[in-house]
């Protein structure tokens, strides 16, 4: 099974290149199965029900979310609606939506995904380790699950090295979202769990992470706000992962890093 993984869209120009080039990348590459995390997607802060269809019309099979989940106050009523929109699953008891689950491809593979933060310089939430892993417990890798994908969203790429380790073997896809900055470690681990500490964002990288460059600069230099945040509108990089899993243990057999568009290096999965 071929599965794609897209970091943070960010604003209009992460929602139009997603829109322009999702549907030629599904065909070129054969994607079974495609997740996105939506968490900026809607002027940087959160997703309405609009941008969120406009993701799945798109081809997004899953869309996921991490901190911003609930900028935009609409989500806490449409999230409860859409089983396909998942927020972090370690929020407080009584959040609405849910963290994970199990959805069946077009070809019928069974794929659970997880969407987890954590907790290293974010703002305080549950275990996302044992949260995860109570997910993942109810539905097994090569069980009842084809394929599992952990979204786990946060800022020290240490705690999503940590939590790739802790699910070796027991996941298929094990990425990092939040920082907006695609790393290079992506790699196999050696229970079978491909890893990447942050598949980077789907925006305008002329920018301080997907926001017009003049205020956070501004920030940076006097510590004073002087105006809002804007996300940038140039042509976007989509940034992600692209995995392909064993059909009988549902582990990774092979993981290439995507940059298309925008001004980052290319990069092309080679399948
Ligand atoms: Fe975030
Ligand atoms: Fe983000």
């Amino acid at each position: 099974m071929r599965l794609l993984f897209l970091g943070d869209v960010v604003g209009r120009a992460g929602r139009d290149a997603i829109a322009e080039r999702l549907p030629g990348l599904v065909a070129r590459h054969g994607f079974d199965f495609v997740i996105i995390n939506g968490e900026n997607a809607s002027h940087g802060r959160g997703l309405t029900e609009g941008h969120f269809k406009e993701l799945r019309d798109a081809g997004a099979d899953v869309v996921t979310l991490g901190d911003h989940a609930f900028d935009q106050r609409d989500t806490l009523s449409f999230i409860a609606r859409e089983p396909t929109l998942l927020r972090p699953i370690n929020l407080a008891p009584g959040t609405p939506g849910r963290g994970a689950n199990l959805y069946e491809s077009r070809k019928g593979h069974r794929i659970l995904v997880v969407n987890a933060q954590g907790r290293v310089f974010m703002t305080p939430v549950d275990d996302p380790f044992r949260a995860v892993e109570a997910a993942i417990a109810a539905c097994p890798l090569g069980e009842q699950a084809d394929a599992v994908v952990v979204d786990f969203h946060t800022e020290a790429t240490s705690e999503i090295q940590a939590m790739g380790h802790f699910l070796d073997g027991r996941a298929s896809l094990v990425v990092g979202t939040h920082t907006h900055i695609p790393t290079a470690d992506h790699r196999i681990l050696r229970g079978g769990t491909a890893l990447m500490a942050d598949a980077g964002m789907c925006g305008d990288f002329d920018s301080v992470i997907g926001v017009e460059t003049e205020e956070p600069l501004n920030r940076f230099l006097t510590g004073i706000a002087n105006g809002r945040f804007t996300p940038a509108e140039g042509e976007a990089t989509l940034c992600g992962v692209a995995v392909e899993t064993d059909p009988r243990t549902g582990l990774a057999t092979a993981l290439f890093p995507l940059r298309i568009g925008g001004s980052l290096a290319q990069a092309e999965p080679a399948f």
